[in-house]
């Protein structure tokens, strides 16, 4: 899970592999603080290589996940570590008693929508995929 000392880092892959824009490193520090989120991170050779983030989001009275903000440093991607954050990130907000998982592609390109297909985002809806918990292959 994200810490701290992990924002200039994680501010940096958003800026450069995420955004394609500066990211303001000061908008993380809420999320990290906040028990709503769970940011998880792998960190190799001293650098975040990737990170996922989830959500505990409400629709009346259901409870869901969104997840977000996933991205691999170019160098480190096809290894399995986006894949690893978004299911450590997810299983942590399904502890808070999501009930199924939801995510906004920023593209609906055949990798990314392979790369979601395989954490079980297998129904769209309009801009959205959904995961049942059932379909998430969690460890
Ligand atoms: C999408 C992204 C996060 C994937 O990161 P990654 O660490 O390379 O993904 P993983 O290694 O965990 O991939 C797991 C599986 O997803 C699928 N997958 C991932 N990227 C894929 C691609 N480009 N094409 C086809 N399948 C892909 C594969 O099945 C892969 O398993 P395999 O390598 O054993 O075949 C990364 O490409 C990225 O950072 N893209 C730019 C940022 C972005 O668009 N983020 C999404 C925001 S909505």
């Amino acid at each position: 899970m994200a810490e701290a000392k992990d924002i200039p880092n994680l501010a940096e892959l958003y800026g450069q592999h995420l955004l394609s824009r500066c990211f303001e490193p000061s908008l993380l520090r809420p999320i990290i603080d906040s028990d709503n989120y769970a940011v998880a991170v792998a960190a190799l050779d001293g650098i975040i290589a990737s990170s996922a983030t989830c959500y505990l989001a409400y629709a009346g009275s259901e409870k869901f996940g969104m997840l977000e903000n996933v991205v691999t440093h170019p160098s480190y991607r096809r290894m399995g570590l986006a894949k690893e954050a978004s299911l450590f990130a997810m299983k942590h907000i399904v502890s808070k008693g999501a009930t199924h998982m939801q995510v906004m592609p920023n593209s609906m390109n055949e990798g990314l929508l392979a790369f979601y297909r395989g954490l079980g985002f297998h129904d769209r809806l309009g801009a959205y995929l959904r995961a049942e918990l059932s379909a998430i292959p969690f460890a």
